[in-house]
C-alpha cells in the first residue's frame, strides 16, 4: 500500500519522505499525537489499514475495518493563533471533497462540521485536535479523516446501516485506495500552504458543500433543545442559525449536537 501511494504521490513531492503505514494501529490520531509531541514535522501522514480503537467526534467511534476505507492522519504546524484556525476543519472537508472527486469523478456533501456525506448517508468524517501553548499559539494540529471506500451495505455492523455509507456503493465501482490516498495528501499539502491566505475562498467552497445550510435544525445544548434554521456559515465554522423565536446566534461545534429534522442529514 505504501510504495502504491508513493507512486501515484509522484516524484518529488515534499511530504513523500514523511509518509508512515501501519497495517493495523489503534487510531491513527492517537499516533499522530504522540509523534507530534516528539517533534514529528508538519506533513507527516499516517496512514493504516485497520483500526481497532477509531475515533470521531464527540466520543463517538469511527468503525475502521481492515482494507476497507482510509484511515489517515496528518500533522500541520501552522504558526498562529488558535482564534485564526477555527476554519481548520471546514478547510479539510473542503480538501476531501476534492481529493474524493479527483479519484472518482464523484463529489461528496458535507454536514455540518465534520461529517462528509452522500445520499443523505455518512461517507466519512474528520477528526481534528489542537495543542496550543499558554498564550494560545498552534503548537500543532493533527487532522484525522476517515472514509469509507469499499464497503457493502452487508459490512457495516446493524446500527449503521441506516446511516452510512461507502464511495464504492454510491458510485457502483470499486475504489481504488492508493490513489485516493495520494490525492488526499496532495489536496491536504495544498491546503498547509493556503490555509490562512485563502481563508474566504475556501469557507465559499466549504458554504457551497455544506447541506446544513439552508435546513431545519435542532439544536442541542446541554439538556435544553431548541429549532430554528441554519442560515450561514460564519468565518470561524459556526453555524448561524435563526431560531423559531426570530433569535440570531452562532453555534460553535462541539459545545452542541445539530440535528437536521429529516434523519441523518
Ligand atoms: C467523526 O466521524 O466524527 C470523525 C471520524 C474521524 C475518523 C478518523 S479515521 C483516522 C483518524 N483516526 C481516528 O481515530 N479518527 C480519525
Amino acid at each position: 500500500m505504501k510504495q502504491e501511494i508513493l507512486f501515484k504521490l509522484g516524484v518529488g513531492h515534499p511530504w513523500a519522505d514523511s509518509v508512515q503505514y501501519y497495517p493495523v494501529i489503534h487510531s491513527t490520531n492517537d499516533e499522530a499525537k504522540i509523534l507530534a509531541e516528539a517533534n514529528a514535522p508538519q506533513g507527516t501522514v499516517l496512514i493504516a489499514d485497520k483500526q481497532l480503537g477509531g475515533r470521531g467526534r464527540m466520543g463517538n467511534s469511527f468503525f475502521s475495518p481492515e482494507d476497507a476505507g482510509i484511515y489517515m492522519s496528518v500533522i500541520l504546524r501552522p504558526s498562529c493563533h488558535v482564534t485564526e484556525l477555527m476554519h481548520l476543519t471546514c478547510a479539510v472537508a473542503v480538501a476531501m471533497c476534492d481529493a474524493m472527486e479527483a479519484a472518482t469523478g464523484y463529489r461528496p456533501s458535507v454536514k455540518w462540521i465534520n461529517d462528509l456525506v452522500a445520499r443523505g448517508k455518512k461517507l466519512g468524517g474528520i477528526l481534528t485536535e489542537l495543542s496550543t501553548s499558554p498564550s494560545g499559539q498552534i503548537r500543532y494540529a493533527v487532522v484525522g479523516i476517515g472514509i469509507n471506500c469499499n464497503q457493502t451495505e452487508a459490512d457495516f455492523p446493524d446500527e449503521l446501516r441506516p446511516i452510512a455509507t461507502s464511495l464504492q456503493m454510491i458510485t457502483g465501482k470499486p475504489v481504488d485506495r492508493s490513489l485516493l490516498a495520494a490525492k488526499m495528501i496532495q489536496f491536504l499539502e495544498n491546503l498547509s500552504q493556503n490555509l490562512l491566505a485563502e481563508k474566504s475562498a475556501i469557507l465559499d467552497v466549504y458554504r457551497h458543500d455544506c447541506i446544513t445550510i439552508g435546513q431545519d435544525v435542532r439544536v442541542i445544548q446541554q439538556s435544553r433543545e431548541r429549532f430554528g434554521k441554519a442560515i450561514d456559515l460564519l468565518d470561524d465554522g459556526s453555524l448561524q442559525v435563526r431560531f423559531l423565536d426570530g433569535s440570531v446566534e452562532a453555534v460553535q461545534s462541539g459545545l452542541v449536537h445539530v440535528r437536521t429534522l429529516q434523519g441523518y442529514c
